[in-house]
């Protein structure tokens, strides 16, 4: 028997007010993503990649449309719910790390444990093991090279057992042979666990090791390799 995916997108809309102007960024996107999945987001600048992680994410809502992840409609939960479930299911990874520079890298990890009260030391110390950095546990962001950093926001991305990785153009302010570096321990991390990946990027070098590809194209999802079945 067929699993219901993990993550079902229908028929989500989502448009942008500035003064008189509305900008309608996704005007029809549906799509079904099964567990363990590895999808790469393409589309051209501004074509609403980041917006549509947004709502996936739970950090905006959509105008219209429903998002289930593991069977919760989380365009129906309230703020507040929206971000526990956030906190609890999802890893972020970004473009420019985000780590928080007054903190070390150790206490940068254990961030998404403690906001979800878990005590988990052990292991983000296995995590640091895994990518070379243990050693680095007690420096503090600033003293880390880009790709070393974004080594860091991988294990911050999984330290919490999530559902779901998102990561937006995580490669986009390496170098090519650093971001390649990174990407290779990105999916090695995720594939191990078995975790769901969403990856945006503008390369279609990026996004080799996905499972599927999907193409935003005004405002809508074009689907790239084979039909989804969970
Ligand atoms: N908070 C916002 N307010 C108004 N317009 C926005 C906002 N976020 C994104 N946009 C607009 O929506 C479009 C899609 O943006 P985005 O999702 O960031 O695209 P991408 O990540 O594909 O480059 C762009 O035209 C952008 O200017
Ligand atoms: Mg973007």
């Amino acid at each position: 028997m067929n699993k219901p995916p993990l993550i079902c997108i229908k028929f989500i809309t989502k448009s942008y007010t500035s003064g008189n102007t509305i900008r309608r960024v996704l005007t029809s996107v549906s799509d079904d993503i099964c567990k363990g999945e590895c999808i790469a987001l393409l589309g051209q600048s501004g074509s609403g990649k980041s917006t549509l992680l947004n709502l996936v994410s739970g950090m905006d809502k959509p105008d219209s449309g429903q998002i289930l992840i593991d069977g919760v409609d989380i365009t129906t939960l309230s703020e507040h719910q929206r971000t526990l479930f956030r906190r609890r299911h999802i890893g972020f990874i970004y473009q420019f790390f985000n780590l928080i520079p007054t903190l070390n890298i150790m206490e940068n990890i254990l961030l998404p444990l403690e906001l979800n009260k878990k005590n988990n030391k052990e292991q983000a110390l296995e995590l640091l093991d895994e990518v070379g950095l243990l050693n680095r546990k007690n420096d503090f962001p600033d003293r880390l090279s880009g790709g070393e950093q974004q080594r860091v926001a991988i294990i911050r991305a999984l330290v919490h057992d999530p559902l779901i990785i998102l990561a937006d153009e995580p490669t986009g302010n390496l170098d090519k042979k650093t971001g390649r570096a990174m990407l290779d321990i990105m999916e090695r991390l995720i594939r191990k666990r078995n975790k769901n990946l969403i990856l945006v990027t503008h390369s279609t070098e990026v996004s080799k090791f996905a499972d599927r590809l999907l193409l935003l194209e005004e405002g809508k999802l074009v689907k790239q390799n084979r039909e989804t079945r969970c």
